[in-house]
């Protein structure tokens, strides 16, 4: 039995599963668990927003000198899993990331709150700070510079995309007989197969 009309492509899923999601008011249906990989083979994740397709690749947007990102310059692997709980659903995804281009981040930056933009100009992402005053300071400097101006988007910030190599689709069943679709890229083809649960 099969629950989902499920497509060659599995981003085509991907984004019908994303749509139902937000539309059925599924509380932040875009947050995602994003596992990085450092230099001494050390796993973290943390959260971050599913910002759309970008080339055929899930973007998110970071600074570029924080901890995660300094995990992906030394290693491109990267997974990130999406959970909507009220759906008993989740979403994994497994593949490799890269910076989209400056361009491309500009123009997403620019459709973000002005506190936020003056966030990204302030925030030494993943550094140890004295307090919180300090970084307070700091935007408040931040917003007179570029009083009366649009903030632009600072060097150090911007966005990835990971093109998957594996995606997989879990549908919660009673029973604990839930079903998992896997999808696993063998060059330019996607092929699908069950996986137990
Ligand atoms: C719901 C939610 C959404 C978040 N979205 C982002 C995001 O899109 N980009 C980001 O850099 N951090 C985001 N964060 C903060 C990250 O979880 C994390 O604290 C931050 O990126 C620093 O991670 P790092 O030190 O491992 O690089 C979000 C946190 C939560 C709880």
């Amino acid at each position: 039995m099969m629950s989902f009309d499920f497509k060659k492509d599995p981003l085509d899923n991907f984004l019908e599963l994303f749509k139902e999601a937000q539309m059925k008011g599924i509380p932040d249906a875009n947050a995602m668990a994003l596992s990085t990989v450092n230099s001494e083979n050390k796993p973290s994740v943390r959260i971050v927003l599913f910002k759309g397709m970008i080339r055929g690749g899930f973007s998110f947007f970071t600074n570029y000198d924080g901890r995660k990102a300094h995990d992906i310059e030394n290693n491109k692997n990267i997974a990130a899993t999406f959970f909507w709980s009220h759906l008993d659903r989740q979403i994994r995804i497994e593949g490799t990331v890269e910076k989209i281009t400056h361009a491309e981040s500009e123009a997403y930056f620019a459709t973000r709150p002005r506190l936020s933009q003056l966030g990204a100009w302030s925030s030494h992402q993943s550094e140890k700070i004295e307090s919180f005053e300090v970084l307070k300071n700091k935007i408040n400097e931040i917003d007179l510079k570029f009083k009366g101006q649009n903030v632009p988007c600072p060097p150090h910030w911007g966005g990835f995309r990971i093109e998957a190599s594996e995606i997989e689709f879990w549908f919660g069943r009673s029973g604990r007989l839930h079903e998992r679709y896997v999808y696993q890229k063998n060059g330019t083809t996607w092929n699908r197969f069950l996986r137990s649960p």
